[in-house]
């Protein structure tokens, strides 16, 4: 058993919401996190957050639909904290319309940050993990999935997601490589505050209304994910893979 002090984790979209909680918990966890995102100097508050609890992190600025920029990314972090065996597919984007107005390229844009960004972050990461015969894999779906008004796009995407954890668990699992999906209900983000604002809502009032359809009558905080992260990411969690967890504060949404 490896501890946990000598692993590296690359959590992509890591510069804010989700992606930065969950950086911080697997620093805190004792893990050295590469914080990816579009912008790298949009890192480094993250970045900052991790060593100021006294934890090892690296900016790494790349988009993740991009192949050689992925590649590039991922040998930045093998060479800066070390063989990443550790990889959250967090990184997300939302274009939503109804169908009949949503255009080709909102469509394009969400499949490649979600799906075709998810494929090649596992690629080029799944060699390390391989090479050490351990490694995470944690996917960032949605109860989206299930399907939701205005978002064909992006509840095709994390639907997809959930495909794709499932077969890389069939595949990488002779490796000791786990992958598992959280699926997240309404979690407080820059996100949902960026719906709120398109469909003309007040946020509190928005909040409220949302909070009112869950059954543990609260929204999700950033924290409810990473602490879901955490025990995927986990040594004892080595015999749950392929599996879908819905973080949604009840059963599905
Ligand atoms: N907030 C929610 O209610 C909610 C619910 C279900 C699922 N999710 C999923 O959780 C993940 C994180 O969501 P969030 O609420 O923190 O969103 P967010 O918008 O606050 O953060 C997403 C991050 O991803 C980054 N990103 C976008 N495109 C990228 C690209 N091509 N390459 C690299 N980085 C990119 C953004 O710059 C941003 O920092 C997303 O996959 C989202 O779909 C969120």
């Amino acid at each position: 058993m490896t501890d946990n002090t000598q692993r590296v984790a690359i959590v992509t979209g890591g510069a804010r919401g989700i992606g930065a909680a969950t950086a911080q918990r697997l620093a805190a966890d004792g893990l050295a996190v590469a914080v990816l995102d579009l912008d790298e100097a949009a890192c480094e508050g993250a970045v900052a957050a991790v060593e100021a609890a006294g934890g090892r992190a690296l900016a790494v600025g790349a988009d993740v639909a991009d192949a050689e920029q992925v590649a590039a990314a991922v040998e930045r972090v093998a060479s800066g904290l070390g063989a990443p065996t550790v990889l959250v597919n967090n990184a997300g984007v939302t274009r939503d319309n109804l169908l009949f107005k949503m255009s080709e390229g909102d469509w394009d844009t969400v499949m490649g940050v979600h799906l075709r960004g998810s494929f090649l972050m596992a690629k080029a990461v799944q060699k390390h993990m391989v090479d050490a015969g351990w490694g995470r894999i944690v996917n960032l779906s949605s109860t989206s999935a299930l399907g939701n008004r205005g978002q064909a796009n992006y509840s095709t995407a994390k639907a997809g997601l959930q495909g794709f954890t499932k077969t890389l668990a069939i595949e990488l699992g002779k490796f000791g490589v786990t992958a598992n999906c959280i699926a997240p209900g309404f979690i407080v983000s820059d996100m949902t505050r960026a719906t709120a604002e398109r469909i003309g809502q007040d946020w509190d009032t928005y909040v409220a209304a949302r909070a009112a359809q869950i059954p543990v009558a609260r929204a999700g905080e950033v924290a409810d994910i990473a602490h879901a992260v955490s025990f995927f990411v986990s040594e004892g969690a080595g015999f749950v893979s392929g599996q879908v967890l819905y973080v949604a504060g009840g059963p599905r949404a």
